[in-house]
Parts: structure tokens; sequence; C-alpha cells
């Protein structure tokens, strides 16, 4: 199979996993990205991305501690993987895209709209492939949901509710997520949430939004377990307590151009908790939107509610694409302890097609952008006191909250 040479740029926690999906991918029939270089600022970070990446795959790629370095130093570089903060995607993405390299960056796409539409238009400028590694709807419980959806399983959906409410006051997983000009909690969170609901429901048309600073100070875990090396010693070098600027608790209701409403809570602070997702429809409901190693079941009008197995047993028209098949034979991923490996898998799978051979991306710029979107129609609504629409946020009509994040960081 014809592969394309990729760069990694960003050799932190998710860069770490990103080294995990290439290896998956790389043990398939449908190999098509070869790791050329993986490039860091931090130049000991970037030394463990390439030890990593030689345990994983058997070769040591080049190293470098610049997109520019890395750009002249490999040569025939086709793409690169953007695993960076998301205050950064915008400078080291359209810098990319300039030199010609097709793009996969991680989500959030960035942090503001300015930041969303400048990546947009340095793809198409560059005729590059910009995609945005949204993984939670590629897991085979997101593609069942969407496909009992579209075989109108619970007849007309018309509400549905997304409560994703943690307590506590613990740093989550890295100081800069408490901050709001680094992308803060409920982007950095809620975007996975967003694209979910956007997948399974359609565009939304019209946010109304609170959103809340709960917890200005924020704590180091009592203890933290993780099976990567890499989070093991950063969480050693934590501080402490860290400030907090972003807000970390929302509520909004959702209008979707369908005429769905959603329910949305999401944060992680305070002392109590609010959970449960599922969609209602006019003759049943699907508990959950799928999620990454997740389930769901279905209760019809009337019947018992079918679980996550019996559901995928019954449903022969229910198929993956051929590498999702081949990764999740049983069409199922929960318990699979490999299942964040296997959706990068396919994320990297899809950038080489699209690259190599033109296929179009499923989470391109503009949807990447449309599901950050909604994030900041939340904390704009919430600033303007009033409902927002979709295509105010979208085009910068309302951009109170987002223009001070972007005179912070001087875009
Ligand atoms: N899809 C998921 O499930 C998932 C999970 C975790 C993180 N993420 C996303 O991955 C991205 C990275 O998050 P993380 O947790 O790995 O952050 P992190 O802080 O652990 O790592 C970021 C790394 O990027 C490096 N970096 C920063 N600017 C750079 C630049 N200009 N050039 C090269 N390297 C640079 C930093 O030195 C650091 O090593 C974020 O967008 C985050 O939202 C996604």
């Amino acid at each position: 199979m014809d592969k394309i040479k990729l760069g990694l740029v960003g050799c932190g926690g998710m860069g770490m996993r990103h080294l995990h999906g290439l290896r998956e991918l790389s043990r398939t029939p449908f190999s098509n990205v070869e790791l050329a270089a993986v490039c860091d600022i931090d130049r000991e970070s970037a030394e463990h991305g390439a030890a990593d990446a030689e345990e994983l795959l058997g070769i040591r790629p080049e190293v470098f501690t610049s997109l520019e370095e890395m750009a002249s130093g490999v040569s025939d570089l086709a793409a690169v993987d953007v695993v960076i903060d998301p205050s950064f995607h915008q400078k080291v993405v359209c810098q990319a895209l300039d030199m010609g390299l097709h793009v996969m960056v991680e989500k959030p796409m960035a942090v503001t709209m300015k930041a969303c539409h400048s990546m947009i238009e340095a793809a198409a400028r560059n005729d590059r492939k910009l995609s945005v590694a949204e993984n939670y709807r590629r897991d085979p419980s997101a593609r069942l949901v969407h496909h009992l959806l579209e075989k109108g399983a619970i007849g007309s959906p018309y509400m549905a509710t997304f409560h994703a409410l943690s307590p506590g006051d613990e740093i989550f997983i890295t100081p800069w997520r408490h901050l709001k000009d680094r992308g803060g909690l409920l982007l950095d969170l809620g975007v996975h949430f967003t694209d979910l609901i956007r997948y399974q429901l359609g565009d939304v048309a019209e946010v109304y939004g609170d959103a809340r600073l709960v917890e200005p100070v924020r704590r180091k875990p009592a203890s933290m377990s993780s099976p990567y090396r890499y989070y093991q010693d950063r969480f050693k070098k934590l501080a402490e307590e860290v400030p907090a600027t972003a807000e970390d608790t929302s509520v909004a209701m959702l209008r979707m151009e369908s005429g769905v409403v959603v329910s949305w809570i999401v944060g992680s602070s305070g002392h109590g908790s609010c959970g449960g997702n599922r969609i209602l429809g006019d003759r049943g409901v699907i508990e959950g939107f799928g999620t990454r190693g997740g389930t769901t079941a279905v209760k019809e009008a009337g019947q018992e509610e079918v679980g996550f197995g019996d559901l995928v047993a019954a449903s022969d028209d229910f198929e993956l694409e051929p590498l999702a098949a081949h990764l999740f034979p049983d069409r199922m991923a929960a318990g699979d302890s490999a299942v964040d490996w296997k959706l990068l898998a396919l994320e990297y799978f899809e950038l080489a097609e699209a690259a190599l051979g033109g296929r179009d991306l499923e989470v391109d710029g503009v949807e990447g952008m449309k599901d950050v979107a909604v994030v900041n129609a939340i904390l704009e609504s919430s600033r303007a006191g009033r409902a927002v629409t979709m295509s105010e946020v979208e085009s910068g009509e309302v951009y109170e909250y987002q223009a001070e994040i972007d005179a912070a960081l001087g875009n």
C-alpha cells in the first residue's frame, strides 16, 4: 500500500498516545503512514517521543524542535499531525499548510472563530487537506447510534439530554486547561460533545447558555494512575495549586436546525454531579450518543430495552468501514483496552487516503470550526445575556468573549 511520510508535532500526553495509534495502523494491512520525524519545542519531550516511537514502531524518527527545521530536514514530508496546546494550533497549522503540507490537528481545532477561519482559508489557499481529529464519533457505539437514528429506530427525535457534570476542584490533566486564553476546560471537553451532538442530530441553530467559573483555584489530585510514563512523570512535577481563569461549568439549551432541543449541562466543579445522555424520539429512546469505548441501548415504545450486544447482533445492516471492521471485528469497542489507539489509527488512515487519493475528510476544517462554534456560542450567550444564533457566532458578529482571547494571544 502507498504510504505518506508524516511528522508528529507535539510530544506531550496526547502526542504519546498518537504514537500508539500509528502502531495500531502499522499492524494492519491498511498501513499507509510512515512516521519520519517528531518535533516538540521542548527538546526533552521530543527525545522522549522519538524513544517511544522507536519502541513502538521499530524505527527511530528524526528529532526536531521546530516545524521549520523539520519541514526542511525531512525529504518528501507530506503531512504533519499537530498535537499541541489549542492556543497554538492556528499558528502551527497555518504555517504547515503554507509549507504545502497536509495537516491533521487535534481537537479543539482552535480556541476562537477567527483562528478557525484563518486555518480553513490556509487549507483552501494551498489546496491541502485539513483534518480535525474528532475521535469519539468513530467509535462503533457512535456509529451504531447514527445508524439507528437513520433507520428511524426511535421515530422522529424531538429532545435530547447531554449532561456530564462531575464534582471537584482537581487540576484537569494540565494547568493550561484552566486558562481562558489557552482553551479552557469547557472547550477542551465540550468540543467532544458538540461533535457528537452534531454528528447524531445535525447542525445547531441557536444557543442559550450560561457559563461560570466555580473553582478559581485548582488543586493537584492526591494520586494519578496512568499507563503512560509521560503522564506519570509530569504528575510528579505538577504544582500543588494553579489559578483558573476559564469557566468550568455550563448549562445551555441548544435548538437544532431540525427542531430537536438539547439540554446541556457540562463541566467539572463544585459538589454535585449530573449525568445522563439520551435521545428521545416519538417512538422510543436511545441511551447515549456513543462515545470512545462506549455502549448504547434502545427502548422502543411498548418494548423491553435492548442492550448494546443484542442491538449489534440484531443489526445485520450495521457495517463499519473496512479498517474499522478489521480493528473491531465484533463491531463493538466497549472493554477494548486499545480503543483509544484504534480510533487514532482510523484518523491517520483517513488523512493518508485523503492526501494520496483525494478522499473527503469526515471532520474537515469547516466541521471542526462548527464544533468549536457551539461551545463558544454557550460562552458568548452567557456574556451577552441572550440567546445567540450559530450564524452570529460563526460569522463573528457576536464575539465579545473571544475578542478578549484573540487580544491576549495577539491573533
Ligand atoms: N482526542 C482526545 O481524546 C484528546 C485527549 C487529550 C488531548 N487532546 C488534545 O491534544 C492536544 C494536546 O494536548 P496534550 O494533552 O497532549 O497537551 P500537553 O500539554 O500534554 O502537550 C502539548 C505538547 O505540545 C508541545 N508544543 C507546544 N507548542 C508547540 C509548538 N509550537 N511546536 C511543537 N511542540 C509544541 C509542548 O511542549 C507539549 O509537549 C490538545 O489539543 C488537546 O485538546 C485530545
